[in-house]
């Protein structure tokens, strides 16, 4: 079964196809970052406009690439939430068109599940059940994959996603943006415990993460600095945090893991290619016996491929959509 499916729900506007969920034809990502790299962040009118642009010559060059014709495909695929509204349009409304124009089914993916999904196309061992923490840039969130369309969240961050603090350190320490590679990379040379960081505690919720906290901290840590004309450590600064990062996700995860009786261990999103939270993830399923499924990094970022990929499990669990189909915001698992 051959899928076209599109992804616009923030920066990157991708179009893939897809055979049989997990045979990826090709994945043609456009990303937005030197558009947004001047304002420190993602401008969602710009990133709507940049999509509108790019979207219909990328999908004739995925169907040119995949040596696919149009009337060879089965279905489409769209994002259709959660994501910066006007940008998750763009995807929807051209998602339609196609699925329209071809008279083939039109199929909403919610993103989050797109982006678990990406464990399948990496590893075509793996099969649910399985705990996923899904780590992005507006997400972080401890999710039980009971099946490829059946997930319920047991926890989740109360304030910032995990990438938006490491986007906002990377900011206040002048690093371009999208800023999580650029902390990382810096932090290879640092020292992870020169600079004492809080990791958070939700009371009462041992699953659920805060991340305010930690972003407030080094925030003040740098303008003290600034402030006292002292000179910081930048290098030492990004591994201390991004071990504070990673110490308020991993042994999270590995317990719930154990309290859910789990043995196998998925992570995704755009930070789950951070080093030091893989190099820690692998160290502690090692100890625990678990298996770790991780992404290469070409599969962690938003992409197409992964939404085709979920986009064919919805397809057999009958998920459809008619060309009412809208875009959200949010929108629950
Ligand atoms: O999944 P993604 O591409 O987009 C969303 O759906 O949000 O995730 C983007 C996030 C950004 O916050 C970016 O800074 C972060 O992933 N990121 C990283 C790394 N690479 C990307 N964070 C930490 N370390 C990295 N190596």
């Amino acid at each position: 079964m051959l899928i076209m499916s599109i992804e616009s729900t923030c920066d990157e506007t991708a179009v893939a196809i897809t055979e049989n969920g997990r045979r990826v034809l090709t994945d043609q990502i456009f990303s937005q970052a030197d558009l947004h790299a001047v304002y420190g962040g993602v401008v969602p009118e710009i990133a709507s406009r940049s999509h509108v642009e790019v979207i219909s010559q990328l999908s004739e060059r995925a169907l040119s690439v995949a040596g696919v014709a149009k009337r060879d495909l089965d279905a489409v695929a769209v994002a259709y939430a959660p994501g910066l509204i006007g940008a998750v349009l763009v995807g929807v409304n051209f998602a339609k068109s196609v699925a329209y124009a071809l008279g083939i089914p039109l199929v909403p993916v919610h993103h989050i599940k797109g982006h678990i999904a990406a464990n399948y196309i990496a590893f075509p061992e793996l099969e649910p059940p399985f705990l996923c923490l899904a780590i992005s840039g507006g997400n972080t969130l401890l999710v039980d994959v009971r099946d490829y369309t059946d997930m319920k969240i047991v926890g989740s961050t109360r304030d910032d996603a995990a990438g938006e603090c490491f986007d906002k350190t990377a900011r206040v320490l002048g690093l371009p943006y999208p800023g999580g590679k650029h902390v990382d990379a810096l932090s290879k040379n640092g020292s992870d415990s020169k600079y004492v960081l809080p990791r958070s505690h939700v009371e009462g919720s041992p699953y659920d993460m805060s991340f305010s906290g930690l972003k407030t901290a080094v925030v003040n840590l740098v303008h003290n600095a600034e402030q006292k004309g002292e000179e910081l450590d930048r290098e030492s600064l990004c591994a201390s945090f991004g071990r504070a990062v990673s110490e308020s996700l991993v042994p999270r995860t590995m317990q719930l893991a154990r309290e859910l009786g789990y043995k196998k261990i998925a992570v995704a999103g755009g930070v789950a290619a951070n080093s030091r939270i893989r190099e820690d993830f692998r160290a502690a399923a090692e100890k625990e016996g678990a298996q770790l499924f991780i992404p290469p990094l070409s599969l962690c970022g938003d992409n197409g491929a992964m939404i085709g990929c979920q986009g064919y499990y919805e397809y057999l669990a009958g998920t459809r959509a008619d060309t009412a189909l809208n875009a959200y915001a949010n929108m629950e698992l």
